[in-house]
């Protein structure tokens, strides 16, 4: 099993594909400075996996240093203990990153700085301890309006917002990183589409701070009475119910992608991989509405409001070249993601906080 680094493991994806790797058998070592999550996630990923968190046994497979992606000698530090532990680090998963549009429009330094330079630090420390496998968070967002749906990998990058641009300029550097040694680097580029739901225990999920930016959250604060109804941004979208249309793929989907990423990348020769991970199916703001209200047996009251800036009718996957490459599909629908969603608000309506 190999040693692994996870940067962001501590966030919303990150400590769903914590719990998978661990329970494969993999050690981790997972970086995160918390300005999004609470140690909290990784507690609970450590009961969930049976691993004792007072026994040596425990903190050894999953080991959490506080610390900056942009800090490079916490990255020094953190390959040579591993190195020196007879355990050097095989391979980086690379969630660590911000992710909020309207915030990148804001604060466009702030999202170019620790998204791109907080890569290029690591990417650095990887090369100098020839560690040449990563598995890089993109982002669906990187097609901008598309042309075409379902949208497959050949689709023109357009970016069409700072946070969008830090992310092409990631995966431009892989690509220039790649070329500049042909057959060293093991790279996976994963374009996420619409990440929601929580594990199905219902100890971790989503806890964004302050108002959630995105539906989900936003609905399940509303069924658990956080907040009091959803501003549903335009019913005159070219949809079914006029409503806007997103690909939502299920968290411990998305956390079982990054398992067959991985995975591939190891056994395969040396190749820079990028792909979609979605459904490839559709469902509109007013069917997780819907869905979500059959779930958890609470209404959600909304009310249609003007469109949002920077949104399209609608963006779905074509996941056929992860199926291919990675043997890769979702298993799980709407109806899971609201059931284990909402196993998650209301076993946390305040979020990790809720427990003091
Ligand atoms: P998240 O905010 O829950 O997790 C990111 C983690 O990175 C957090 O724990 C945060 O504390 C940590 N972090 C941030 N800056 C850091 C730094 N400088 N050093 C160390 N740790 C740092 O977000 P998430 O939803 O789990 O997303 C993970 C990745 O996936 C991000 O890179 C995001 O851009 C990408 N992504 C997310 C979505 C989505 O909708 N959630 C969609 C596509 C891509
Ligand atoms: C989904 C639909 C909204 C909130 C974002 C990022 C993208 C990626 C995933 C990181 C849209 C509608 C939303 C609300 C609403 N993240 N909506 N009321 O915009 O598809 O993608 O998250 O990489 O980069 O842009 O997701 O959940 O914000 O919106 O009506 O309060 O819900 O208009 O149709 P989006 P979302």
């Amino acid at each position: 099993m190999a040693q692994l680094l996870i940067t962001g493991g501590a966030g919303f994806i990150g400590s769903h594909t914590c719990l998978v790797l661990l329970q494969d058998g993999h050690h981790l070592i997972v970086l995160d400075n918390h300005s999004n999550s609470s140690p909290v996630a990784l507690e609970r990923v450590r009961a969930l996996a049976g691993l004792s968190s007072s026994a040596n046994g425990g903190r050894e497979r999953l080991h959490l240093i506080h610390g900056d992606i942009r800090d490079r000698s916490c990255l020094e530090q953190l390959f040579n203990d591993a190195s020196s532990s007879g355990r050097p680090i095989e391979a980086v998963i690379h969630f660590a990153g911000l992710k909020a549009v309207g915030e990148s429009v804001r604060e466009p330094l702030r999202y170019w700085d620790v998204n791109l330079t907080g890569s290029r630090c690591l990417l650095a420390a990887m090369s100098a301890h020839d560690c040449r496998t990563l598995v890089f968070s993109s982002s669906a967002t990187l097609y901008g309006y598309p042309e075409c749906v379902p949208i497959p990998e050949t689709t023109p990058i357009q970016p069409i917002n700072p946070y969008g641009h830090s992310k092409a300029a990631v995966e431009q550097l892989l690509h220039d990183l790649a070329a500049s040694a042909p057959n060293q680097w093991r790279i996976g580029c994963l374009r996420y589409f619409n990440p929601v739901g929580s594990h199905p225990s219902g100890a971790i999920g989503e806890d964004p701070l302050g108002i959630p930016n995105n539906l989900f959250p936003f609905v399940s604060q509303v069924a658990v009475g956080r907040r009091e109804s959803l501003q549903v941004f335009g019913g005159d979208w070219p949809t079914s119910d006029g409503t806007g249309v997103r690909d939502y793929i299920h968290v411990m989907d998305l956390a079982e992608g990054h398992r067959a990423a991985l995975d591939c990348l190891l056994a395969e020769p040396a190749q820079l991989l990028t792909l979609n991970l979605g459904s490839g199916q559709g469902a509109s703001v007013l069917e997780v509405v819907h869905a979500f209200e059959r779930a958890s047996g609470r209404r959600v009251p909304f009310e249609l409001v003007a469109r949002r800036e920077g949104d399209a009718a609608i963006t779905v996957a074509d996941p056929s070249l992860a199926l291919r490459r990675l043997g890769w599909r979702t298993q799980r629908g709407l109806d899971d993601i609201c059931r284990d969603g909402w196993a998650w608000q209301s076993a946390n309506p305040a979020g990790y906080d809720s427990q003091g």
